[in-house]
């Protein structure tokens, strides 16, 4: 199975319908509603962090495959600013504005990998995978 969908990110809206397509794709390979609620809470940061600091990108769902275990790749892509110090921002206490996936550190914890790639002025694109 390769399945691909894009969600455009361009108002608050975009957000919510990100966060449903996740959760019924995680709900559809079998994660339980506990792995639910934390993929779609990692997707609402991250599409957040798009809305807020890019004004538009991309999320990307996609159900991924190796040695015959599934799972869900989420990948939030966008041209904003990109982020200067990336080197604190998976530090704990570093996010600014609370919401309750606490910010990128959340996101790491809430998923087995977590991988950026940023460059000031070029944008951000963050890939984030969880298994089952
Ligand atoms: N897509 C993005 N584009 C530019 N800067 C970003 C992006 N995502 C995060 N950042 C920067 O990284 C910081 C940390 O993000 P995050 O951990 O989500 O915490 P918060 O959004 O609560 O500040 C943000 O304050 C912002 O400066
Ligand atoms: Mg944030």
């Amino acid at each position: 199975m390769d399945e691909k969908t894009t969600i455009e990110i361009v108002t608050e809206w975009d957000i919510v319908a990100a966060r449903q397509l996740g959760r019924n794709e995680a709900k559809a390979i079998g994660f339980d509603t506990v792995d639910q609620a934390r993929i779609t809470t990692a997707i609402s940061e991250l599409a957040r962090n798009i809305y807020l600091y890019a004004h538009s990108g991309e999320i990307t769902i996609e159900i991924i495959e190796r040695e015959g275990k599934k799972g869900i790749a989420v990948t939030a892509c966008d041209k904003g600013p990109g982020i200067d110090n990336v080197r604190n921002v998976l530090d704990d206490g570093y996010t600014t504005s609370g919401g309750i996936g606490a910010g990128l550190p959340g996101v790491k914890r809430l998923m087995d990998t977590l991988d950026i790639q940023t460059s000031v002025g070029e944008g951000t694109l963050i890939r984030v995978e969880k298994w089952l």
